[in-house]
């Protein structure tokens, strides 16, 4: 089987670690986010991967090319000119998607995190005979998202409204599709939404069905959202393999700390925390609901809540950094400054305290 990943957009919402990498690249739980969909697509058996990109493909490729050989998986790029929307890049990548099985191909977005039932999902989309399958999940707020209104007992979907303006359900299109070759005679190669212009022909086709997503779900493009989806990944993984979280007296709740990692004494780390390989935390320092990325050096006492810590960057001793502040790769935060949501750029040095939300360029 094949799968198509839609990696275009420029994570502005992401900023500043998307000034460092492509958002698909963005560490998420130790882990480039892109990762945890490729490891989990081959578990059931993807051989290839097609990446719908449309600017730095050099850099995803690079990257990627390690994993390729380890995983044992193809990894290709299909390069836009211009924008093609969620639909279009599915046209551009026919030739790809189409082999000689027939089989359906999977299409995810790129910012979405879960547990990734991919195998439940080709047995649904097999035994309801349609065309296409949507994973759907429930959420407070529907509005930011496409809605989905399915047949209980079946899954059919009799609508999809892209971003509603009223209320239509509470059930939301979780960004994962298995769809039939057949899909794509409906796909025109030019700009197209694939929620507002394809989905909805489907449904009202009734070929469309739906399947209630098992486990957490999270779009983890924009910074408060990562951080929650970080909770929700740790307590699965806290209830799927329990031995991959850090366990100890310095610990509370749920802790990932890469093996790489040095932890001094006197520390309290967690709940909902992710520390990066080659990371140094010092002594007496205080995380919790953080991410700390590859090679961070946190000082003596600091104290870092709510916030992430992009790549190599430092944070000085008795700092404290707070309330969603984001710092960038490659940036120093002086001894015993305050951060109240500072959302700083690469390669900035901070010496006075950032006493309210801002962005520091
Ligand atoms: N190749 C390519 N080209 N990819 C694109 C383009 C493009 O022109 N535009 C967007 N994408 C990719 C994004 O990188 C992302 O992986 C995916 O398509 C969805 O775009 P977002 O910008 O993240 O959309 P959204 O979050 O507002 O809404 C989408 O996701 C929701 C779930 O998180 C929709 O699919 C909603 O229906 C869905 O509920
Ligand atoms: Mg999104």
């Amino acid at each position: 089987m094949k799968a198509l990943i839609l990696v275009g957009g420029f994570g502005t919402r992401l900023r500043p670690l998307t000034l460092s990498v492509p958002k698909p690249l963005v560490d998420f739980a130790n882990k480039p986010m892109i990762l945890h969909q490729i490891e989990a697509l081959k578990e059931v058996g993807v051989t290839e991967v097609i990446l719908a990109i449309n600017y730095q493909p050099e850099v995803m490729l690079n990257f990627l090319k390690d994993f390729e050989s380890k995983l044992d998986i193809k990894i290709t790029c299909s390069q836009e000119t211009e924008p093609l929307g969620t639909a279009g890049p599915l046209a551009l990548a026919r030739d790809k998607l189409i082999d000689s099985s027939g089989e359906p191909f999977f299409v995810l977005n790129s910012d979405v995190i879960n547990e990734y039932p991919f195998a439940e999902l080709i047995q649904f989309h097999k035994a309801h005979g349609g065309d296409a399958t949507i994973m759907v999940t429930k959420v407070d707020e529907p509005s930011k998202y496409g809605v989905v209104v399915m047949e209980e007992e079946t899954g059919r979907v009799d609508r999809f409204v892209e971003k509603p303006k009223i209320f239509v359900g509470n059930k939301i299109n979780a960004g994962i599709y298995l769809l039939n070759p057949s899909v794509l005679d409906r796909i025109e190669l030019k700009p197209t939404s694939i929620e507002k212009e394809v989905f909805p022909k489907i449904a009202a086709d009734q070929k469309l069905y739906a399947m209630v997503l098992p486990g957490f779900w999270m779009d983890i493009g924009q910074p408060r959202d990562y951080i929650t989806g970080l909770r929700l990944y740790l307590d699965s993984l806290r209830k799927k393999s329990p031995y991959k979280l850090a366990a100890g007296r310095h610990i509370v709740g749920n802790v990932l700390v890469h093996e790489s990692a040095v932890i001094g004494e006197g520390c309290l780390i967690g709940p909902d925390v992710a520390i990066g390989p080659g990371c140094i935390v010092e002594s007496g320092v205080r995380l919790s609901r953080c991410t700390v990325m590859r090679g961070v050096r946190i000082k003596k006492h600091a104290c870092i809540s709510g916030s992430i810590i992009g790549w190599h960057s430092t944070v000085g001793q008795w700092a404290r950094v707070e309330n969603m502040t984001i710092l960038g790769e490659d940036v120093h935060v002086c001894d015993e400054i305050y951060s109240n949501g500072g959302v700083v750029l690469p390669h900035k040095e901070i010496k006075s305290s950032i006493l309210k939300p801002e962005i520091v360029m």
